[in-house]
């Protein structure tokens, strides 16, 4: 190879590495400045945002690739304001543009007693959606339903899902109107090398 072919070759393998390394901080940073959003200033977000949320949250792993999850979109303000009246701690009274309601879907849950295995893979969907949405400049968070059944029960009523869809949890989503402090939850004594 002459030495002009030789240079370019070099160049374009160091581009690759800066690349690599440059998605890698990006993606790093977005896990580690990820934080719970539970005040939004009420702007709407658009139909493709919300698509990327979605296909986000469904490219999470799941148990033998089942897939077992469902996502209920509302944006329907009266109905987002009436999730928040009967659950105050879902924060939908915070004027989110959303609120994204992650399900698993018993009809495509792995049969018998590994079926649990549904919380795994619609929490896993979950934390991606949270990660897209901190990626993108929006606001978002996690607040539990199942497996208080009180609860879980009231959003599948109000929302009218078939017995085999089990809400997880509800996420609000909106544009932030607050910048709550990224919280240090490293502890080296969580962390044990090839045994206890
Ligand atoms: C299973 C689960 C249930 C949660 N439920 C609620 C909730 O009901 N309301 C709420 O405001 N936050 C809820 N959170 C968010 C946590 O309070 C939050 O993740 C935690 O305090 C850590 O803060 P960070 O998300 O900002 O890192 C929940 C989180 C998880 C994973």
């Amino acid at each position: 190879m002459c030495a002009v072919a030789l240079m370019a070759c070099n160049k374009q393998a160091e581009n690759m590495q800066n690349e690599q390394v440059n998605k890698q901080d990006a993606a790093i940073e977005n896990i580690m400045t990820r934080v719970s959003v539970r005040e939004f200033t009420g702007e709407k977000i658009t139909d493709e945002q919300i698509d990327i949320l979605l296909r986000a949250a469904m490219a999470a792993p799941s148990a033998i690739n089942k897939q077992p999850w469902a996502f209920i979109v509302v944006t329907d303000e009266a109905l987002i304001a009436k999730l928040g009246e009967a659950l105050p701690y879902s924060r939908c009274s915070n004027k989110p543009a959303c609120a994204i309601i992650p399900c698993g879907d018993m009809s495509k849950a792995i049969e018998g007693e590994m079926a649990a295995f549904w919380i795994n893979d619609v929490s896993a969907a979950t934390e991606n959606l949270l990660l897209a949405a901190h990626a993108m400049g929006l606001g978002a968070v996690w607040t539990g339903l199942h497996p208080d059944m009180n609860r879980a029960g009231m959003v599948q009523q109000m929302l009218g899902l078939p017995e085999h869809i089990i809400p997880l949890c509800v996420v609000p989503v909106g544009v932030p109107a607050e910048q709550p402090a990224v919280k240090d939850k490293y502890k080296a004594e969580n962390i044990h090398f090839n045994k206890w």
